[in-house]
């Protein structure tokens, strides 16, 4: 076969409808992400309530919808309690989860504000761990309802008015892994899943609500776990979770970019775990799925298994991200764009210092990520109508995924501004990728712009001191010639092509 991909571009071939909240992200109380992260009183870019301006500006830069919070593994064994009314009464607590010292500087109040600063909402997640309903329903009572009961009264008393009105909740994190505060089995969660569901529905109906799905599809209990779930909690949620995290441990590069296969096949897998309960209860409703956890995390273990603990905001889970996971996280917002008829929801895991596109110094400044890159890219031009591409391209051959094809690509067609935008990954480390588009005549269509990630070190990162080593350029030569679109995509890159109307 020529090496040379073939697209099927067409406006009306399509996936499904881009909800929004595909491009949310992630902030729990774990490490740096919070203290030293968004929220740093006397930093000289910190604001009147002690938010970092320069990391807001940063924030504002991916366009991200959603931020989930405050866990993780976190929420399960949190009071929210201890996160409201004066600072100075709030308490210092261990936190199992990490072995951290949790100081409460911040909380639900703090959270909300500093989302309306970044210009994104809540989706708060509740515990389900060393708590269950009550304590569920009554944050929900204090969040949303506008007052005159004593957990809204509470809000209103500080400082807080109007209500938060967060609309998207998580029953819990994780419950299926040991390692959860209060682990449960899908018996377990799934009941408790249930009637936490219908008190916090009683007392806001407008909630959206996600059931706890498997924390990775290697879980032993995955599938059975969301069959379970959804068999106690099928009409009173309206989304599963999904999480996963890469590494390359073995520096097998190859097989590493390959791995958003198995973020494919684990969509799928739960899309038809839903649709088998669906039947099975004869059900009219259709199950979305929101991937609230997904990224390359492996960089930190090593350096986290050495961490002192009971320490206030240490340095965890500071992964330092290479070119070669941005064409990672490239591949992986393209599978879930891919899915987008589904996967309504997901969350790049996380926002700031912890497997973070954005990284901070204490007292110091704030620098990009590699992966940043990508995500800014799929949150501002992926929004629209998903296209299936029906891709052809060359493959190459992997041990552990057979085979894999060089060209992972999606479109989005944007009817607000008649623009198409197509995110390729070439994942040939050696050869640059020629591709052509069949289907659709576009001769009313110009390129726009050709952007590329590309460098010649695959394990390039970005840091203080070198912040712009690797981020993404404008590429001259693709064109729109006789109605088709032709383009280069160089060896190892991570591609977006811009169409919009002449
Ligand atoms: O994102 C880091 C951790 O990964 C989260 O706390 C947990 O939910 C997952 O295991």
């Amino acid at each position: 076969m020529e090496h040379k991909a073939i697209l099927t571009l067409h406006e009306e071939f399509a996936i499904g409808e881009v909800d929004p909240r595909l491009y949310g992200s992630f902030i729990e109380h774990l490490g740096r992400a919070v203290y030293g992260g968004i929220y740093e009183p006397g930093h000289p870019a910190a604001d009147e309530q002690g938010f970092r301006g320069d990391v807001l500006e940063l924030v504002r830069g991916l366009n991200t919808p959603i931020v989930r919070y405050p866990g993780g593994n976190f929420v399960s064994g949190y009071n929210w309690e201890d996160g409201i009314g004066p600072k100075e009464k709030r308490p210092r607590r261990l936190e199992l989860a990490w072995r951290s010292v949790e100081t409460n500087q911040v909380g639900v109040d703090e959270f909300v504000d500093w989302c309306r600063k970044a210009g994104t909402q809540v989706m708060m997640a509740v515990n389900l761990g060393t708590r269950g309903p009550e304590e569920a329903r009554n944050l929900v009572e204090y969040c949303n309802h506008p007052g005159g009961t004593a957990w809204s009264d509470l809000r209103r008393a500080n400082g807080h008015a109007d209500p938060h009105n967060i609309k998207v909740w998580c029953l819990g994190n994780e419950m299926d892994g040991p390692w959860q505060i209060c682990h449960k089995t899908a018996e377990e969660y799934g009941r408790v899943a249930c009637e936490t569901a219908k008190v916090m529905k009683w007392t806001d109906p407008n909630l959206e609500l996600v059931a706890c799905g498997s924390s990775g599809s290697g879980m032993p209990t995955f599938p059975a776990w969301e069959a379970t779930v959804l068999d106690h909690t099928y009409e009173h949620v309206d989304y599963i979770s999904l999480h996963t995290y890469y590494g390359n441990q073995k520096n097998d590069t190859p097989n590493f970019l390959a791995k958003s296969l198995d973020m494919d096949h684990f969509i799928r897998s739960v899309v038809a775990t839903c649709d088998y309960v669906k039947a099975k209860k004869r059900s009219k409703k259709t199950l979305y799925l929101s991937f609230d956890e997904w990224n390359v995390w492996f960089h930190s273990h090593e350096a986290d298994r050495k961490m002192e603990p009971w320490q206030v905001a240490p340095p965890l889970l500071e992964d330092v991200y290479t070119f070669e996971d941005a064409l990672l996280v490239g591949c992986m917002l393209i599978t879930l764009i891919k899915h987008a008829d589904r996967v309504k929801m997901a969350c790049l895991a996380q926002l700031v210092n912890v497997i973070a596109p954005i990284m901070t110094v204490n007292g110091g400044g704030a620098w990009r990520q590699t992966i940043y890159y990508p995500f800014q890219h799929a949150s501002l031009f992926g929004r629209g109508t998903a296209l299936n591409l029906n891709v052809r391209s060359p493959h190459y051959i992997d041990a552990e995924f057979g085979e894999v094809p060089t060209l992972e690509a999606v479109g989005v067609f944007n009817p607000q501004n008649d623009e198409i935008t197509l995110f390729a990954v070439n994942r040939d480390l050696e050869k640059s990728l020629p591709l052509e588009s069949a289907g659709q005549d576009l001769s009313g269509y110009r390129v726009k712009e050709h952007l590329v990630m590309v460098h010649p070190d695959l394990k390039a990162v970005n840091t203080l001191e070198n912040p712009n080593n690797v981020v993404p350029t404008r590429r001259e030569g693709a064109h729109i010639a006789g109605g088709k679109l032709s383009a280069e995509l160089p060896a190892a890159s991570w591609n977006v092509i811009r169409l919009a109307k002449i």
